[in-house]
């Protein structure tokens, strides 16, 4: 194998590039309901930080014909950490675009790139700085979002974009497999929290949802209060409740595009160089919820699609592996609560 040139020193994932087909109902969801900051806006983009961000936005929402991601966008350590970006991606033998002034309001020097498992990455060092709002409780809503947290991806073959991210340098810190060697799911960091994006094994390149997090559990509660006051409760796909994975307390939300927003808090520090791997099986009733509540079919089967540098929407390739959907659920599927069950263990009550 050929050796690749040095790649970018990744800092953490950044901001979400989002195309929404009714910029003023998204606008409404992501500033009204959920609280996020606006930075600044125009008639066709509205860019959206989190309290505790001191780099221009964490979210741009952007008027378009089809609901897709245009770029999941990563901060690298130093300028010169956009040229081996650039560098790295055409030895790998992919499209790439640099703009100097930047793809978006706030932000300098970056290149796009398609990525080889389809997605639109995007790396930047240079930025524009705003206030941090942390300590700006005045503005603070019962629910604020404090931080981008991760992203999570869909593609049909899980160990390989596993070789591909841990080559760019990320680190896998949990995992879902079988006791065949089918990895269903994986998740990787570059910061020092369990992941900066994840694998989930399906139909793709998809986009499964972006991740913001709260302080507290009970800022998560309130948001599920708030949607219930609003009797948007309809916008709310799945939770809240605590993950095995990650052992984070979580919410699934959909956007009124159909894109998944996860509010996430609380898991834990990963950035010693010997972090154990922690590996899941897959018909561990737990995995997913801690609590052993079922997951809702939507959550396994629906994502964003993405756009490639042109604007185009990804063609998407069908998972051949078998989903995590139909060896956990259904009348072929198995789960246990405890290990050594052998019956089907989901609890009563659960009608999938
Ligand atoms: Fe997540």
């Amino acid at each position: 194998m050929n050796a690749l040139p040095t790649p970018p020193d990744i800092v953490r994932c950044a901001y979400m590039d989002l195309v929404v087909t009714d910029l003023a109902a998204s606008r409404a969801f992501y500033v009204d309901v959920l609280g996020l900051v606006v930075t600044e806006e125009s008639e066709t983009e509205v860019y959206l930080r989190t309290f505790e961000e001191f780099i221009h936005h964490n979210l741009v929402l952007r008027q378009g014909p089809v609901a897709a991601v245009a770029a999941l966008a990563f901060r690298v350590r130093t300028p010169e950490d956009v040229d081996r970006a650039q560098a790295y991606y055409e030895a790998l033998g992919c499209r790439t675009e640099r703009r100097a002034s930047g793809f978006v309001r706030g932000v300098g020097d970056s290149v796009r790139v398609e990525d080889p498992l389809g997605f639109p990455y995007e790396f930047f060092y240079e930025v524009d700085h705003v206030e941090r709002l942390a300590w700006r409780y005045d503005l603070h809503n019962p629910g604020a979002l404090v931080r981008l947290d991760h992203f999570n991806q869909v593609t049909p073959d899980v160990p390989r974009g596993l070789a591909y991210l841990e080559a760019l340098g990320f680190r896998v810190t949990e995992d879902i497999e079988d006791s065949d060697g089918i990895v269903y799911a994986a998740w990787l960091r570059r910061k020092d929290t369990v992941h900066d994006t994840a694998l989930t094994g399906g139909n793709g390149p998809r986009v499964h949802h972006i991740a913001f997090a709260t302080h507290e559990k009970h800022n998560i509660i309130h948001i599920c209060d708030k949607l219930g006051a609003l009797r948007l409760s309809d916008r709310i796909e799945r939770g809240p409740g605590r993950h095995g994975v990650s052992n984070a307390f979580y919410l699934y939300l959909l956007d009124p595009d159909g894109h998944r927003v996860e509010i996430y808090t609380q898991d834990y520090y990963t950035g010693d160089p010997d972090n154990p791997v922690v590996k899941w099986d897959v018909h561990d009733n737990q995995r997913r919820d801690w609590w052993g509540n079922p997951v809702v079919p939507s959550w396994y089967t629906e994502a964003s699609l993405v756009l490639d540098l042109d604007g185009n929407v990804k063609a998407v390739e069908v998972r051949e592996e078998p989903t995590e959907l139909a060896v956990t659920v259904g009348a072929d599927g198995f789960s246990y609560t405890r290990e050594g069950d052998a019956e089907k263990g989901f609890k009563l009550g659960n009608t999938l």
